[in-house]
C-alpha cells in the first residue's frame, strides 16, 4: 500500500512508530505536514496540493491532527474524503471528538454517563450553572485545554465563578464540571482500533495533583478493564464514528464515566505502558479496509 501520514512533525514518537510498523509490513509510507497542504475546490474535481505539486496516489491516509491546527487539519481530511481516499478518521468525527463540550453532548444524548457539565456564555449565569452542577468542588476547564493545561479544581463556588470570570475576560470559553473525587487522581485510557480494545492503562496523578496527564507527571500501568468499561469505550467510539480512539474514563461510585474521546490518540504512553505494538494493529486494520 501507499500510505500517507499527516503530521506536523515526522519526528514525533507516534508518527515514527506508525512509519516503522508500515515499513515492516512492506508498505510505502510518506509524511506530510497538513499545514503544507493546499485545498483546491472546483466543480466535481476536489484536489489537494502539497506545496507546488498535486497530490499523488495514496491508498489511505492516517491523519494525526493535533489541537494546534484542528480546523485546517479537518478541512484537509474532508477534502481527502471528497477525493474518495480512505482516511482513518473522518473530518466530522475528528471535530466532534476534539470539541470537549460537543463530544459530551453527543455521548450523553446517547445515554452514556459523563461527569455533569455546564457552560454559560457570560459571567452572570455562572453561579446558577455551578449550583446545577455541584454542591461540592468543581473542575473548571478551558474548552481548548490539552495535556491538563487549563484544567483547574475550584474548591468553592466563589473560586469557580472567579476563574470563569477571569477566562471570559480574556475571551475563552470554559465549562464547569462535577469533580469526580472517587477517581482519586486517576483515569483510564482505553485504546480502541476497529471496534476492539487493543490496550488499556490507568494513569495516576502525582501526589497532591488531581490531573492524571502524563505531561503533568502522572505515572501509568497496564490495567484490565471491567466489562462495563469495555462496553462503554466501544459504544462511545462507535457513536462518534471513530475507527481509532483513545477513550478516557473516570472510575466513579456510580460506574464508569466518559471524560473525553481522543480521535488522534498518542501512541507513546500506551505502547510503552502495555507493550502492545498498537501501530502494527492500526496498519493491519488499514490493510483490511483497503482489501475490502
Ligand atoms: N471532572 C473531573 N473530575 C475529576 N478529575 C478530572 C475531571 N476532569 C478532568 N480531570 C482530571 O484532569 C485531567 C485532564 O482533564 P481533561 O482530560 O479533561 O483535559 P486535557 O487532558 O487537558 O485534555 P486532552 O486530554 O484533550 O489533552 C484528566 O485526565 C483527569 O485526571
Ligand atoms: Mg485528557
Amino acid at each position: 500500500m501507499k500510505l500517507l501520514i499527516l503530521s506536523r512533525n515526522a519526528g514525533l514518537y507516534s508518527t515514527q512508530s506508525l512509519i516503522k510498523a508500515a515499513q515492516q509490513r512492506g508498505h510505502d509510507v510518506q509524511v506530510y505536514d497538513h499545514l503544507m497542504c493546499n485545498i483546491i475546490v472546483e466543480k466535481s474535481k476536489p484536489a489537494l496540493m502539497i506545496g507546488q505539486d498535486y497530490f499523488g496516489h495514496f491508498d489511505a491516509v492516517i491523519p494525526r491532527i493535533g489541537a494546534s491546527a484542528t480546523s485546517y487539519g479537518a478541512a484537509i481530511v474532508r477534502q481527502l474524503e471528497a477525493m474518495g481516499i480512505f482516511v482513518t478518521v473522518g473530518a466530522d468525527a475528528l471535530l466532534k471528538a476534539r470539541d470537549k463540550l460537543h463530544c459530551l453532548q453527543i455521548l450523553s444524548a446517547h445515554g452514556i454517563d459523563v461527569p455533569k457539565t455546564g457552560i454559560s456564555a457570560g459571567d452572570t449565569c455562572a453561579p446558577m450553572v455551578y449550583d446545577q452542577i455541584t454542591k461540592d468542588r468543581a473542575v473548571v476547564k478551558l474548552l481548548a485545554s490539552t495535556q491538563g493545561l487549563g484544567v483547574m479544581l475550584a474548591q468553592s463556588k466563589s473560586q469557580a465563578v472567579s476563574i470563569v470570570e477571569g477566562f471570559h475576560r480574556v475571551g475563552h470559553d470554559v465549562i464547569i464540571q462535577e469533580f469526580i473525587a472517587d477517581a482519586k487522581g486517576s483515569d483510564i485510557r482505553a485504546f480502541v482500533v476497529d471496534g476492539e480494545i487493543v490496550g488499556s492503562m490507568i494513569r495516576q496523578a502525582q501526589p497532591g495533583e488531581f490531573r492524571s496527564n502524563i505531561h503533568r507527571g502522572a505515572s501509568s500501568v497496564k490495567v484490565k478493564l471491567s466489562t462495563a468499561e469495555r462496553d462503554l469505550a466501544l459504544k462511545a467510539t462507535s457513536i462518534l464514528g471513530l475507527h481509532i480512539a483513545g477513550v478516557d474514563i473516570l472510575r466513579s461510585k456510580r460506574g464508569p464515566l466518559i471524560l473525553e474521546v481522543n480521535a488522534s490518540p498518542g501512541l507513546e504512553g500506551i505502547e510503552g505502558t502495555t507493550g502492545v505494538n498498537i501501530s502494527d494493529i492500526i496498519i493491519r486494520f488499514i490493510e483490511k479496509r483497503i482489501a475490502k
